[in-house]
């Protein structure tokens, strides 16, 4: 497809003016078929600057997100199997979820530009809007117990930690069990879900969903929310973003089978929660009520000493900070 070869050619030529004759030459087309897939790609998305009279460039600023953009960067092996792109879906989560599982090989992906019904934890909306952040779901098949599925939320945690730090140089922290902030702000989402098998007595399958918000963040949350833009101004994130989540993920996520680098994983996961010390409401899904964060135990489950001085360990639940 010709439109497909200009985009090749302008990523070759990336920051250098390109010609309509000369692509109609190298193509052996008119300079109008140039011009109408040039403007059926600015329509795509893709950001192509066009110079009067000299020619168009690719800008670095483009977001556009390509099975091949992200295997070029990818060093992954068994997530980077299978990576199903879509432009959009409900959610992420739940189109996976609704494949036939059994079949689907453990490290499966789909990506999203935009979801319509993105789903956050606690029956929260996730707001995912188009090319606006990196929506994208795992699905694993862990040989762990009820007890330690946590970990693999722990895992993708790290994970997005990682990536940030590989891509922007930035340390973000982690407020348990699921939450990436940046200077006070929400910047990534993880909701994991898990399939049990009764007749098997084990997790089946597990889903690990993470909304990374790297364009604009809507005014209403401007106070809690931030994205990659807003505090690196960089666009055209969603890319690398992707591969390096997933390359550090696979490697995060097989580590755990090995019982020193599950504990370095745990004490990663560890430094980077800022409750530590804080006084939070807690949400058990019965009850709301105050306690102090003690800290985490092996199975990242929160230790806190309620206001009566009860010793606690949450396995689920949800913690907002108490200012
Ligand atoms: C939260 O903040 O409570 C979790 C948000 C998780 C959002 C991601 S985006 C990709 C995947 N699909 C969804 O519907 N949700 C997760």
């Amino acid at each position: 497809m010709l439109k497909n070869k200009i985009l090749k050619y302008l990523y070759a030529s990336k920051g250098n003016i390109v010609t309509g004759g000369e692509m109609a030459e190298y193509f052996n087309v008119s300079r109008t078929a140039i011009w109408k897939n040039i403007k059926a790609l600015q329509e795509e998305g893709y950001i192509i600057a066009t110079h009067k009279n000299s020619g168009y460039t690719l800008s670095d600023d483009n977001d556009v997100l390509t099975i091949e953009g992200i295997e070029s960067c990818l060093t992954a092996k068994v997530f980077a199997k299978r990576i199903e792109l879509l432009s959009s879906i409900t959610s992420t989560n739940s189109y996976l979820k609704g494949l036939d599982l059994p079949s689907l090989p453990e490290g499966y992906t789909v990506i999203a530009d935009c979801q319509t019904e993105g789903r956050g934890r606690m029956g929260r909306k996730f707001h995912s809007p188009n090319r606006e952040g990196l929506y994208i779901s795992f699905l694993l098949k862990p040989s762990i117990s009820t007890a330690e599925i946590q970990l693999v939320t722990v895992c993708a945690a790290v994970a997005v930690c990682r990536a940030i730090n590989l891509l922007l140089g930035i340390q973000t922290s982690i407020k348990w069990v699921n939450d990436i902030f940046y200077n006070d702000k929400k910047l990534c989402g993880i909701l994991t879900e898990a399939t049990f098998s009764a007749e098997l007595n084990r997790i089946e399958s597990v889903v690990v969903g993470i909304g990374i918000n790297t364009g604009k963040v809507a005014k209403d949350v401007l106070g809690i929310a931030t994205s990659l833009y807003q505090i690196s101004g960089k666009k055209g994130l969603r890319e690398p973003l992707a591969a390096a989540l997933i390359n550090e993920f696979e490697k995060i996520y097989f580590a755990l089978g090995e019982e020193s680098k599950r504990k370095q994983i745990i004490d990663e996961y560890r430094d980077r929660l800022f409750i530590i010390g804080k006084k939070v409401m807690i949400n058990n899904f019965r009850s709301v009520y105050p306690a102090i964060v003690r800290g985490i135990d092996a199975n990242a489950s929160l230790l806190v000493t309620t206001s009566e001085g009860e010793e606690q360990t949450l396995r689920s639940g949800e913690i907002s900070l108490i200012l």
